[in-house]
C-alpha cells in the first residue's frame, strides 16, 4: 500500500508539474517526509555593475562612492550584478533539494536616486528577474510580493491601479489564478492557493502601503481596501479548514536596530496585528524582507502566550550605505514544513561569502546554518522560538552571539552587540505590538543600565 501510494503520488506529481516534497531519493521518486520551499529576497538588480580602473564608476548604486573591492560577484558599496543573482538561483537549481514552491518578497531595482529610474525602467529591472526565474525554473509556482523599490517614485505604491501593477500582473500570470491577478492589478496584492499543497493559501500583502515614506496613504485608514480583504480571505481560509502563510516586503513589529521605530506607520502595525492574533489558528506563518538582515518575531496574544512565528530573511544584494559598517553576505533561505498540516519545522539558511567569491573567481554558495541544529530547539513554531528568544535574553548567551553573526549573514563574527543593541534585539524578536514592546524596554533599561 505505501510503496503503491509513493508510486502513484510520483506519478502524478510528475503529470502534474508538481516536484516531490522533500528529500531526494533515489531513484526517482522522493518521500513525503517533509515540504519544502524556497525564500529569496532584495535582489536589488544594478544593471551598471561592472569592473572597471575607476571605482566611482564601478556600479551607480555606489552614488559617486569608490566601490571597496570590486569582483565579479559585487561590492558591498554596490548592488547585485546580475552574475550575483544568477548565481543564487543557479545554486538553488542545483542544490538536490526538492521543493513546492518559492516565495520571492520583492526589491528588484537598485538604490539609486529617483531622477536615475523612471517607471519603465523599473519595469524592465522586474521583467528582467521574472523572466530570469521563469527560465530558470519553467516548472516551479513563484509567489512573489512587490516592494518599496518596485515602484517609480520608489516608496509611492497606489491604492488603485498603475502601470507597474498591470506589468506584474502581466508577467506573474504563470503563477496566479484570474482572482489573483484582478486585486494584483487593483492593489498590487493577492492571494492563491498552491499548486502542489491542497489546503495551503499564500496571501501577498502589499504592505508598502503601511510604509513611513508611503505620502499617497496618508491619513488612509485602509488604503485599497487591503484590510477589509485580508479579513475576509482569513476568514473563507478558517471556514474552508485552510492554512495560510503571509507573505509581504516590509514586516510586521519594530525594526530590531534601532528604538521604537515600526518597520511601518505605528497605527497599520497595530491593525495588522490584530488581524493576525483573530486569525493567528489559520496563519501557520509569516515571511518578510525589506531589512536585508536575518531576524526572527513572536507574535504573542494579549496575555503574552506565543501565537505566531515571522521571519525576514536576508538579502540577495549586499549593498551598504557609506557610513555603516556592517552589511550581510548574500543569502538564500530553504523552510521544511510538515506537508499534512503546513507546521513549521526548520530554516536552512545558505550564503555566499562574497570576499572568498571574488577572490576565487567563483562562487561557493554554502549552509550557514540548520535552525534547530545550531540553536538545538525542536522547530520553528511559535513556542521553540519563544523559548530560544528567553535564553538569548540570559546574559552573555552563546546562542545570542551566533545570533548576531547570522543576522549578517557571517559578514563579520566580530561585531559587537552591547547591552542596548542586544535589548533592542531582544524586544523586537518578542514584542511586535506598542504595548509589550514599551513595556519590554523598560524592563530591559531597568535590568541592564545598574
Ligand atoms: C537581465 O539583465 C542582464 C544585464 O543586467 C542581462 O545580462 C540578462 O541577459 C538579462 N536577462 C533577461 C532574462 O532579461
Ligand atoms: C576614489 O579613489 C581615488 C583613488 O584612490 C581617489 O583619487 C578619489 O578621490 C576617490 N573618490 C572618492 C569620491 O572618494
Ligand atoms: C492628514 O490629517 C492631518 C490631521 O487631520 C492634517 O493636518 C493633514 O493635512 C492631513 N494630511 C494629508 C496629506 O491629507
Ligand atoms: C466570517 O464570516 C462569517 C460569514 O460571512 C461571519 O458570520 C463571521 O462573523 C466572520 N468571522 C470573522 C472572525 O470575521
Ligand atoms: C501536524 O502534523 C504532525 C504530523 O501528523 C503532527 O505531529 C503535529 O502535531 C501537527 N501539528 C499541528 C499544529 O496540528
Ligand atoms: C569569508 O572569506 C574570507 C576570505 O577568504 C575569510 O577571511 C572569512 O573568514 C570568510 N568568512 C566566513 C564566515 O567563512
Ligand atoms: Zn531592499
Ligand atoms: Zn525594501
Amino acid at each position: 500500500m505505501a510503496l503503491l501510494g509513493t508510486f502513484l503520488c510520483c506519478l502524478l506529481a510528475a503529470w502534474h508539474g508538481c516536484p516531490g516534497l522533500g528529500l531526494p531519493l533515489a531513484p526517482g521518486c522522493p518521500a513525503p517526509t517533509v515540504g519544502q520551499f524556497w525564500h529569496v529576497t532584495d535582489l536589488h538588480l544594478d544593471p551598471t555593475y561592472h569592473i572597471t580602473d575607476d571605482h566611482t564608476k564601478v556600479c551607480a548604486s555606489s552614488k559617486g562612492a569608490n566601490a571597496s573591492n570590486p569582483g565579479p560577484f559585487g561590492d558591498v558599496l554596490c548592488d547585485s550584478p546580475y552574475q550575483l543573482i544568477l548565481s543564487a538561483f543557479d545554486f538553488i537549481k542545483n542544490s538536490g533539494q526538492e521543493a513546492s514552491f518559492m516565495i520571492w518578497t520583492g526589491d528588484s531595482p537598485p538604490h539609486v536616486p529617483v531622477p536615475e529610474l523612471s517607471t519603465d525602467t523599473v519595469i524592465k529591472v522586474i521583467t528582467n528577474m521574472t523572466t530570469t526565474v521563469q527560465n530558470l525554473f519553467p516548472n516551479l509556482q513563484v509567489f512573489p510580493a512587490l516592494g518599496n523599490h518596485d515602484y517609480w517614485p520608489q516608496d509611492q505604491l497606489p491604492i488603485s491601479t498603475s502601470k507597474v501593477y498591470d506589468a506584474v500582473a502581466s508577467l506573474w500570470k504563470p503563477w496566479l489564478d484570474e482572482e489573483a491577478i484582478s486585486t494584483l492589478k487593483k492593489g498590487g496584492f493577492y492571494s492563491q492557493s498552491v499548486k502542489c499543497n491542497p489546503n495551503l493559501r499564500i496571501i501577498s500583502l502589499n504592505t508598502n502601503l503601511y510604509y513611513g515614506p508611503n505620502l499617497v496613504t496618508i491619513n488612509n485608514t485602509d488604503p485599497a481596501n487591503q484590510f477589509e480583504w485580508l479579513e475576509n480571505t482569513l476568514n473563507r481560509s478558517q471556514q474552508s479548514k485552510e492554512k495560510v502563510y503571509i507573505i509581504a516586503h516590509i514586516p510586521v513589529g519594530y525594526l530590531p536596530f534601532s528604538s521604537g521605530i515600526t518597520a511601518m506607520r505605528q497605527y497599520y502595525n497595530e491593525r495588522l496585528i490584530d488581524i493576525f492574533r483573530r486569525f493567528s489558528n489559520v496563519i501557520a506563518g509569516q515571511f518578510y524582507g525589506h531589512t536585508h538582515r536575518d531576524s526572527v518575531m513572536v507574535l504573542s496574544d494579549e496575555k503574552g502566550s506565543p501565537i505566531n512565528s515571522g521571519f525576514v530573511a536576508p538579502a540577495v544584494t549586499p549593498v551598504k550605505g557609506l557610513s555603516q559598517k556592517e552589511t550581510n553576505n548574500p543569502g538564500v533561505r530553504l523552510f521544511q514544513y510538515e506537508p499534512g498540516n503546513y507546521t513549521l519545522l526548520d530554516i536552512l539558511q545558505y550564503y555566499l561569502n562574497l570576499t572568498e567569491a571574488n577572490l576565487k573567481g567563483e562562487s561557493n554558495w554554502k549552509l550557514e546554518y540548520i535552525l534547530t541544529k545550531t540553536y538545538n530547539v525542536k522547530d520553528a513554531q511559535p513556542h521553540s522560538l519563544y523559548g530560544l528568544a528567553k535564553q538569548f535574553s540570559m546574559l552573555d548567551s552563546k546562542e545570542f552571539i551566533k545570533y548576531y553573526n547570522y543576522y549578517f549573514v557571517s559578514f563579520d563574527s566580530s561585531a559587537i552587540c552591547d547591552k542596548h543593541c542586544k535589548a533592542l534585539q531582544i524586544c523586537a524578536i518578542m514584542n511586535l505590538d506598542h504595548i509589550s514592546y514599551v513595556d519590554c524596554l523598560k524592563q530591559y533599561y531597568g535590568k541592564y543600565n545598574h
